[in-house]
């Protein structure tokens, strides 16, 4: 994982919960930059107690807010205007009022742009309240993370005590059941745990027991650390693939054309025409480049050896029910790691050997692949023979030719260029043409 593949992960939880020293590790291991956006609301307290401004005013602290100039170094240094104010911001002081005004909606208007523009080139762990439901909406993982008052209390009062030998427990416990209630009973953004975020209770965890919750499900949507395509060569796939390549030219006569047009290098997405089981198989034998699948999830459910064998070939699952967001993240990742990836984008095989509409699915993947950055040549290939060699039903191999042809990367710039979910539709038609046309 790195910076390059713009992640995003969006960590929220209440005061004292833990979520900066989880963030700052996870932004460590994964090579993403950490944010902490309470530091900014900080910073515009800051501000305002420094100038000695009423902060019980909304219009006083929002005209400060835009006035500001607020600037997040690596390492969490915080700049006001031209000012370090990074262990300032900490201050007792700083923390009585912040949460009065994080609740004034022009201020958090502001915070909004800045946090943004903050995930602009790079991958981010952003920590805070409502990263996931306002903030960053689109995250590639949320997180919420939870304790009880007692344990955060607990856990804050060790941190003060190395530096404060007079902190007392029963007041930070009071403190934090006051930011808590003003964090979640404010009008706007207030802490609420986003559905979409995957909830860790972390009263009874170790930092490390949380981090590996974080990584783990990290790692499964994405498989960084399995079998996987971050392995430039996964060796049972060369073998496999040298076996069934003499099956397919010695018995099926496989005529492949149109090779040239895959680059040598660099994330590919193969596009191909669907009519028959020994269609992925034929794509395989037939590149000199090990490539990625994705294939229906039932597939893995038809027996333990299937499933074994096809995790093992580099294939992933698609639930075909719904938008399967985890396969998304998985052709990303592919595709970011510089590999091939087979779609079929019509989801079924062809029953009459004639080409199908695509799903609009494919559509939304390219659009993805465009907005997060990851440069991918979109590549046709038109298969035919395989549906008389095996076609849907049939129990055996039939001696029949196939023949399977590679076609000039396709261009979607126009398509691509406007931001609009009605074109995934477009795209998913261009495909087809393309793939027709080979
Ligand atoms: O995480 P922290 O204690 O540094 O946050 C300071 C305050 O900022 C806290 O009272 C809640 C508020 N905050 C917020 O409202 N939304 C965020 N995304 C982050 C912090």
């Amino acid at each position: 994982m790195n910076n390059k593949k713009k992640l995003i992960i969006a960590i929220d939880g209440p005061a004292g919960v833990g979520k900066s020293t989880v963030s700052k590790a996870i932004a460590r291991r994964l090579r993403l930059k950490h944010i902490d956006s309470g530091a900014i609301y900080r910073a515009i307290t800051y501000q305002v107690l420094k100038k000695n401004e009423d902060i019980g005013s909304e219009d006083v602290v929002v005209a400060i807010a835009r006035q500001i100039k607020i600037e997040y170094k690596a390492q969490n240094k915080i700049i006001v205007n031209g000012d370090v104010v990074t262990e300032q911001i900490r201050s007792h002081e700083v923390t009585r009022h912040v949460s009065t005004v994080a609740a004034y909606k022009g201020v958090r208007d502001v915070v909004v742009k800045i946090l943004r523009g903050l995930t602009a080139d790079c991958g981010v762990v952003m920590e805070g309240r409502d990263i996931g439901s306002v903030i960053l909406p689109d995250a590639d993982f949320k997180f919420y993370l939870d304790a009880t008052i007692a344990e955060r209390a607990q856990r804050r009062y060790k941190e003060l005590k190395k530096k404060d030998k007079n902190v007392e427990l029963y007041k930070i416990q009071l403190e934090i059941k006051h930011r808590d209630k003003k964090d979640s009973s404010r009008e706007i953004a207030p802490l609420i745990r986003d559905p979409g975020a995957a909830y860790i209770d972390t009263s009874a965890l170790t930092l490390k027991e949380v981090m590996s919750l974080i990584i783990k499900k990290i790692n499964s949507i994405l498989r960084i650390d399995n079998i996987s395509f971050f392995r430039s060569s996964n060796l049972f796939y060369s073998i496999v693939c040298f076996v069934l390549r003499f099956g397919y030219v010695k018995y099926l006569g496989l005529n492949v054309q149109g090779l040239s047009n895959i680059p040598a290098t660099g994330g590919v997405l193969l596009v191909c025409n669907h009519l028959s089981h020994l269609d992925p198989p034929a794509v395989a034998v037939s590149l000199s480049r090990q490539a990625s699948f994705i294939a229906r999830s039932s597939l893995f459910e038809v027996n333990p050896l299937l499933c074994w064998l096809l995790k093992r070939l580099n294939v992933y699952p698609l639930n075909r029910e719904g938008i399967d967001r985890d396969v998304f993240k998985r052709v990303m990742a592919i595709l970011d790691a510089g590999r091939i990836c087979l779609i079929f984008p019509e989801g079924t095989r062809s029953k009459t050997g004639q080409l199908q509409p695509a799903k609009p699915g494919i559509g939304m993947i390219i659009s993805m692949a465009k907005n997060n950055g990851v440069r991918v040549n979109v590549i046709p290939c038109k298969i035919t023979g395989t549906d008389k060699a095996f076609p849907v039903g049939a129990k055996w191999i039939k001696k029949e030719q196939i023949r399977l042809k590679f076609g000039k990367p396709i261009d979607l710039s126009d398509l691509l260029e406007q931001q609009d979910k009605r074109n995934y539709r477009a795209i998913a038609d261009r495909l087809m043409e393309h793939i027709g046309g080979v």
